[in-house]
């Protein structure tokens, strides 16, 4: 029977707990978290995730200021703008939504925002925390798979871990955390220049896939009883009232048939990404306060 890891139930447990701490912090008096976001420009899947982001710092109690620039906003005013975020201390976490437009640069974006509210963990600072295994804040996605890994108790050490994607926000920190001390995994980053991503795959216990290829695993590339993590989420156009279908990285329905456990696409990594932010921006103000 392959379990089905329940990213959307998870998150929501997960998401309550952050929310009772919250009244309870508030209870002893002390003002709520504050996490603020900038969007810049009008791309369709952003706007849904600063809006996600918005309704659930609602729903746990956060206060959330998001800032929703025009595509044109030279990448001076944006710096000004991160630097009025980075100067108020009422403010806790600071996101940038990437990708930004194509005429400012993304990571001198990232490397503006104090590393002390850097709740995406994208800063080269936290970064390279995240490397020699000092407290940091993981950046969401990563944290929600371990967080799943976990909660799931998917046995990581001494396992082959393969990561496919390199990303900074996936791919990178998740071969870096799969191999740290407490989850112990042997692992294999495959990318856009492997030969023969099957090759290595199918002699993986578990495969993380994050390349932003709608159905790209395949189920010949999977050992019988590996645990597959599916971190993409594509639009694929569709005739449907929203006009596009949402599409994992994973071949779903032929790959269930031959894993242990698998991650649904909606409702597996996506939840729990979201919730990795929310834990970012808590941790971020307890910090601050010494709680
Ligand atoms: N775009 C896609 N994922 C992310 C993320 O985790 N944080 C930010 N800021 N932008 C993203």
């Amino acid at each position: 029977m392959t379990k089905i890891l329940d990213g959307k139930a998870l998150a929501l447990t997960l998401r309550s707990k952050v929310k009772e701490e919250v009244a309870t912090l508030r209870d002893a008096g002390h003002r709520a978290p504050h996490l603020a976001a900038i969007l810049v420009g009008e791309d369709g899947a952003s706007m849904t995730y600063v809006n996600s982001k918005e309704k659930d710092c609602e729903y746990v109690g956060f206060e959330s200021s998001v800032y929703r620039l025009g595509a044109d906003t030279t990448e001076e005013a944006l710096l000004s703008h991160i630097a009025s975020i980075n100067n108020n201390k009422n403010i806790d976490g600071l996101i940038v939504q990437l990708p930004v437009p194509k005429h400012i640069d993304a990571t001198k974006i990232t490397e503006s925002i104090h590393p002390d509210i850097d709740v995406d963990g994208f800063h080269t600072l936290n970064v390279g925390k995240l490397t020699i295994d000092e407290d940091t804040y993981i950046s969401a996605t990563p944290f929600g798979v371990i967080m799943m890994l976990e909660e799931y108790g998917i046995e990581t050490r001494g396992k082959h871990c393969v990561v496919i994607g390199r990303s900074n926000i996936v791919g990178r920190p998740m071969s870096i955390l799969m191999s740290q001390g407490g989850r112990d995994a042997t692992v294999t980053i495959c990318h856009r220049h492997t030969h023969d991503v099957g090759a290595f795959t199918r002699i993986a216990d578990i495969v993380i896939v994050a390349v932003g290829i709608p159905e790209f695993l395949k189920p010949d590339m999977v050992k019988e009883g590996a645990t597959v993590i599916d971190v993409g989420i594509t639009r694929v156009d569709a005739d449907n009232k929203r006009g596009y279908l949402l599409k994992g990285d994973v071949e779903y329905d032929t790959v269930k048939e031959k894993c242990s456990a698998i991650t649904p696409v909606p409702g597996g990594v996506g939840p729990m990404t979201r919730y990795g932010l929310l834990h970012n921006t808590l941790k971020s103000y307890k910090n601050k306060f010494n709680l």
